[in-house]
């Protein structure tokens, strides 16, 4: 057994996310968002949930923040609802929807939390989606103009700001595949969406700047290592373009490099959204990189016979989470690696990391998730070894504080360490809570043979 201990001004947060936890989705002015309509949407959403009243947090944000409390964390990250706040998208500001943030803040700085604030975790006004949502240029003022709004409200006491969660699942999932809101399943509109969203994050950070000078400011991508099935040329050609498409279109223009060019969509069409100014705009200086890892992703071209698999991927260690990714910590280290590497942002947090596994309360009233609790002692263990390395990662978030609403999955994928009963919303701190609390106490992790 060996112990790494973390320095003492590393960060230990949970992550949650507005239109996942908030509810009071109609309620003191607020507008509708893209994924209100997309869950009232029947046949969207698996279980047929919505996310009206979710972990209903806009009315027991106060209980949320002791439970935050009494895991003695040192941040939190939660995105604000744009609807919320300009119910419109543009113009009218509610008074009652940035009061709501401004008391929470409050509330945080006084339990001794830092704030760490989202501006976009996917829950975009409908009002703008009726014009053409992302896929419209004018998506990039009114982006900054609610930035604005946000950062001038609420700079003087929240210092780090995350412009986009994922742009990458806003653009394929949401306008791809269709799998989120809005529901769309068009090449040419994912491409103007992705050009939009990173011009919108370009374009904004000036402004955040401007409001909190004395604050940080970066963006969250999720970023997976892509391996290949086999040493097949189709196979390694298809992690390049995936690669290109999931973690390098992200990311090789927020650092001047433009667009990459091995990719499995049209680049000619992505190119026709660019305008002068556009690629400068997107490599205004960060400080830091968030990144959300939950697994890796092994390619396969249909072409090539499973017969030439590799060993080491055909059998990849047979654990996997309620989601069906595989817990594989290892590509942790491997993916922080490689975007210092590559990129050497000067900061990063790990801004997600956790695993959904069927939860239930057992006749003590106790939650026991001894998987849960492993993958967090595995991926912990390799964050330690990150810093230990010398690459500038931060902190680390737990996704997530709450069991939520999983997007298209609704209620059924449990990700929180603490249970939410959605009927009585009683919350439990998870076995998983209580594992995490001595960590964050200790500041130490006990590595065994296999981390
Ligand atoms: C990430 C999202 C987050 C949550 C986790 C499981 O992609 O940012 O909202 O859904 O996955």
């Amino acid at each position: 057994m060996m112990q790494l201990r973390f320095p003492d001004d590393f960060v230990f947060g949970a992550a949650t996310s507005s239109y996942q936890i908030e509810g009071a989705w109609n309620e003191d002015g607020k507008g509708e968002s893209i994924w209100d309509r997309f869950a009232h949407t029947p046949g969207k959403i698996e279980d047929g949930t919505t996310g009206d009243i979710a972990c209903d947090h806009v009315h027991r944000w106060q209980e949320d923040i002791g439970l935050m409390a009494d895991l003695g964390l040192d941040a939190y990250r939660f995105s604000v609802s744009w609807p919320r706040v300009l119910p419109n998208g543009t113009g009218q500001v509610s008074d009652a929807g940035l009061a709501f943030y401004d008391r929470m803040v409050d509330g945080l700085l006084e339990a001794g939390i830092r704030p760490f604030l989202t501006l976009y975790h996917w829950d975009l006004p409908q009002a703008l989606q009726e014009r053409g949502g992302w896929t419209d240029r004018r998506i990039v003022d009114a982006f900054c103009e609610y930035a604005d709004v946000v950062s001038r409200r609420l700079g003087d006491r929240v210092k780090d700001w995350i412009t986009l969660n994922e742009p990458f699942v806003s653009a394929i999932i949401g306008h791809w595949e269709g799998r989120h809101a809005p529901g769309h399943r068009n090449e040419e509109e994912m491409l103007a969406t992705t050009h939009h969203l990173l011009l919108a994050h370009g374009r904004s950070v000036p402004v955040i700047r401007a409001n909190v000078p004395d604050g940080q400011i970066g963006i969250t991508n999720v970023h997976h290592p892509f391996h290949a099935a086999s040493d097949s040329e189709y196979d390694r050609l298809t992690v390049e373009e995936y690669d290109g498409l999931l973690n390098r279109t992200f990311l090789d223009p927020l650092v001047g490099r433009g667009y990459p060019s091995v990719v499995p969509y049209n680049r000619a069409t992505l190119d026709s959204f660019i305008q002068p100014g556009d690629l400068d705009a997107m490599t205004a200086p960060l400080d830091f990189l968030g990144v959300n890892y939950y697994t890796r992703r092994i390619e396969r071209h249909p072409r090539v016979p499973a017969s030439e698999n590799l060993p080491q991927t055909v059998f990849p260690r047979d654990e996997h989470t309620e989601m069906g990714w595989e817990v594989y910590p290892e590509g942790l280290f491997e993916i922080m690696e490689r975007l210092h590497r590559d990129y050497a942002f000067p900061q990063y947090f790990i801004t997600e990391n956790g695993a959904a596994y069927p939860d239930s309360v057992d006749e003590s009233g106790a939650v026991q998730d001894p998987k849960r609790v492993a993958y967090y002692q595995s991926h912990l263990a390799q964050t330690a070894r990150i810093v230990k390395s010398g690459i500038p990662l931060r902190g680390y978030f737990a996704w997530s504080l709450l069991d939520n609403f999983e997007w298209s999955f609704g209620f059924s994928r449990r990700f929180g360490i603490v249970y939410v009963d959605f009927e009585t919303q009683q919350r439990i701190p998870k076995a998983s809570y209580q594992w995490y609390r001595t960590l964050i106490a200790e500041r130490a992790i006990e590595l065994d043979s296999s981390d």
